[in-house]
């Protein structure tokens, strides 16, 4: 069929929308039409980070719509079903048996690499193929192929583009919290970088009734919401030491710490904030290294490490935060601004200079 899709024509160039040809859905394949799609900080990234050859290319990852037809083999799910779709995971191997679905053996080839496994594209245009599947969606257009793994199925009565950022971003910042830091209410964190994850990770330490909680930013909006949200601010360029300023907030340092900056120097802050054997979960997408502080390290038995959608499963984590917003514990729908898909231009803009914190494409 044919469909609207916002294409990256090449390595570091924008999102343009262009009509392309998409395949009929295969027999474990979904059909979806979307009705909205976040935009995540890794869409950005993406056109960036990837070879030339791999495009063009369609990205989006926070999709949200309605199934319009279902393969043969997909179990599950049936036409008119609302779904918010999140990742893609095998389900199979050890690694997503165990729970950990962000981690599965085959999370490359079935996320990233542009292609189903058997390396057809599901796009084509003028006959040559546009690269896609990007986490099995490539939603930033007006349908797209999904799988049972990665559509979980919503409330027909939600409002889908308040809830499409709960397949990336909104899942990421409150499952660092929820399922890999778990804090304790007497513990502390410390938050660098108040965006969509940040503000997310923020929210959900707020829910688990975490009594001190730190968020660092440079913009004063981004600030604002963390305020509203239970937290004390940083603004990093109005203090002389970051470090300092954390650790007189924390009573001598973060239990836990997290950063969504993926600015090297910002990270070994983040580290430096800890407290004695605190943790520090780096979330961001976008350096080829990070710093660390050895000594502090060392001297201090602190641990530095990663998560992948902060180890959620979406399909027991959307529904977990989609209650805690019906509960009124998670309030993140303020901080989406939606836009006519024919915008993405401006949305990119506005989420690039901070003015808005989660950009929603409606269709
Ligand atoms: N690990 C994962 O599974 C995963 C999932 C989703 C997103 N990500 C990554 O997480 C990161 C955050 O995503 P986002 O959508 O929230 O991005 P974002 O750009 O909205 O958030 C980053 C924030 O960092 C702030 N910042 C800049 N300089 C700073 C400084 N010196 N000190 C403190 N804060 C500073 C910015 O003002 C901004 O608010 C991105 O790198 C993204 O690629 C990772
Ligand atoms: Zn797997
Ligand atoms: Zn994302």
């Amino acid at each position: 069929m044919k469909t609207r899709a916002a294409v990256v024509e090449g390595q570091g160039q924008p999102f343009t929308l262009s009509e392309v040809e998409l395949d009929e859905p295969r027999e474990e394949e979904v059909l979806v039409r979307m009705v909205a799609t976040g935009i995540c900080h890794t869409d950005l990234t993406m056109g960036s980070f990837l070879p030339p050859e791999m495009f063009p290319n369609v990205f989006g990852h926070e999709g949200a719509g309605v199934v319009e037809q279902v393969g043969a083999q997909v179990q599950g799910l049936e036409p008119d079903d609302h779904v918010v779709m999140s990742f893609r995971s095998c389900r199979d191997c050890s690694t997503c048996k165990a729970g950990l679905v962000g981690y599965c053996d085959s999370t490359l080839l079935l996320n990233y690499m542009g292609m189903r496994m058997d390396g057809t594209t599901t796009m084509q245009r003028d006959g040559s193929p546009v690269f896609g599947s990007f986490f099995g969606q490539s939603s930033l257009a007006a349908h797209a192929l999904a799988y049972a793994d990665n559509c979980v199925k919503v409330d027909p009565e939600l409002d889908l583009t308040l809830v499409a950022p709960y397949g990336c971003g909104f899942q990421t910042g409150a499952g660092t919290v929820l399922n890999v830091l778990r804090p304790q209410a007497e513990e502390s964190l410390v938050v660098y970088g108040a965006g969509a994850v940040g503000l997310a990770a923020v929210a959900a330490a707020a829910a688990e009734g975490v009594e001190s909680i730190v968020a660092v930013d440079p913009l004063a909006g981004r600030r604002a919401v963390a305020e509203r949200f239970g937290a004390t601010t940083v603004d990093p360029g109005a203090v002389e030491s970051v470090v300092d300023r954390v650790k007189e907030l924390t009573g001598g340092g973060a239990t836990y710490g997290i950063d969504t900056t993926a600015i090297p120097e910002v990270v070994k802050q983040a580290q430096q904030s800890l407290a004695v054997r605190g943790t520090l979960v780096a979330l961001g997408l976008g350096a080829p290294e990070y710093v660390v502080d050895a000594i502090d390290l060392l001297q201090a038995g602190k641990t530095v490490t990663s998560s992948i959608e902060g180890d959620s499963d979406p399909q027991e984590m959307v529904p977990r935060l989609l209650d805690m917003r019906a509960a009124g514990t998670f309030p993140m729908d303020d901080l989406v601004t939606t836009y006519p898909a024919e915008e993405i231009g401006q949305a990119v803009a506005d989420v690039t200079r901070g003015a808005v914190v989660k950009p929603v494409l409606v269709w």
